[in-house]
């Protein structure tokens, strides 16, 4: 009779939620506010937020010990979620610095997206970043969550966000695992 594998004691996973916009009067809050929520609901998360508003992380990739804080932080995390806004079809520069500031603490880990935005409900910005988390070494879950004109019309209890949510979370949980347990005992060849 095949032996069933016992379930693998695992420590809950280090979810970072970075928040993309920096701008002055940001909506990112309200968006944010409603992923974790949702994110803290799931027990397989421990979730903290990384607001780049306080990461105070230089354009010119100098190091500074705001910059040591937040390559720690991200070499602590098993997860990531980006939410982003959308600006001119892309995503916000200070997330770009961000991605470019770290090394090694992206690698070998997951990231799913939150975006939001005008028409495109910020589809465009997470397209190109599939791109950039791709050279990182991260991999880039396929559900995303997506609000149109969200300054307008953002509704809480929008049904195919929520499911989005939920699903996107899921596949951040399975590949967070697995890639946790690989990092463990291998690593990563990058
Ligand atoms: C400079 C700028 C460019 C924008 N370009 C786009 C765009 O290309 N596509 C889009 O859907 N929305 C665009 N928008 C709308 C923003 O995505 C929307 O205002 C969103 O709320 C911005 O997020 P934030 O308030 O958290 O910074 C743009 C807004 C700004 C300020």
């Amino acid at each position: 009779m095949p032996m069933t594998e016992p379930p693998l004691p695992m420590r809950p996973l280090r979810l970072e939620v970075i928040v993309g916009s920096v701008r002055a009067e940001r909506f990112a809050p309200v968006i944010v506010d409603w992923f974790v929520e949702r994110a803290r609901a799931r027990e397989e998360f421990d979730t903290a937020i990384l607001d780049l508003v306080d990461a105070a992380l230089p354009q010119d990739l100098s190091t500074t010990p705001e910059v040591d804080a937040f390559t720690e932080r991200i070499g602590c995390a098993d997860a990531f979620v980006v939410v982003t806004s959308e600006y001119n079809h892309g995503y916000p520069a200070a997330l770009k610095t961000a991605l470019d500031t770290v090394k090694h603490g992206w690698r070998a880990k997951p990231i799913g997206f939150v975006a939001y935005g005008g028409m495109s409900g910020g589809l465009r910005a997470v397209e190109q970043l599939r791109q950039v988390v791709a050279e990182l070494h991260m991999v880039s879950v396929r559900e995303a969550v997506s609000f149109h004109q969200a300054r307008k019309h953002f509704d809480p209890a929008d049904g195919a966000a929520n499911d989005a949510a939920q699903r996107m979370m899921t596949q951040l949980v399975w590949w967070a695992e697995a890639l946790r347990i690989r990092r463990d005992h291998a690593p990563y060849p990058g």
